[in-house]
């Protein structure tokens, strides 16, 4: 069977999950989100790399890895997702190979604050997921393995 791989992408503040405002993203650290996305990706049928950034240039290069290399994408841009032009601008690179690009936030950016309600990220992104905790993860690599056609 082909793998299929999935860079599941995080940026700036999500390394430090499990200590960081626990009352809006959980208890979960990174370490331990990255082993149960890749354990669940793997029941998929797919091959996961969770990666963590502080870096715009580093996210941006990522994406343009996920074209190079035919790689679907989870995509939690975390604060950038409200305001950097030049990750929305390697965004839509994925959907344009013919990729899937789920954009996910562990929080409801809707119901905090109003700087928060700005995604210039979901109008290139295939899906949006939020809310749903390391649910929002999940799911998206359940739409990932769904949207695979058969021959990739
Ligand atoms: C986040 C929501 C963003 O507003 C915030 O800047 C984050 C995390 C989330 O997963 O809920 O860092 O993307």
């Amino acid at each position: 069977m082909p793998e299929h791989r999935v860079l599941v992408l995080n940026g700036p503040n999500l390394g430090r999950l499990g200590a960081r405002q626990p009352e809006v993203y959980g208890s979960m650290t990174l370490l331990e989100l990255g082993q149960v996305v890749t354990d669940q990706a793997e029941k998929l049928g797919l091959t996961a790399e969770v990666r963590q950034t502080d870096g715009e240039a580093e996210l941006v290069s990522w994406l343009h890895e996920a074209v190079d290399t035919h790689s679907d994408v989870v995509l939690n841009p975390a604060a950038f997702t409200h305001y950097s032009y030049a990750l929305h601008d390697a965004a839509v690179l994925v959907p344009e190979a013919g990729l899937t690009l789920i954009e996910v936030h562990i929080s409801n950016p809707y119901a905090r604050e109003i700087f928060r309600h700005t995604s210039v990220i979901s109008s290139v992104a295939t899906g949006v997921i939020m809310g749903l905790g390391i649910d929002s993860y999940l799911l998206a690599l359940t739409a990932i393995a769904k949207r695979l056609p058969s021959s990739r």
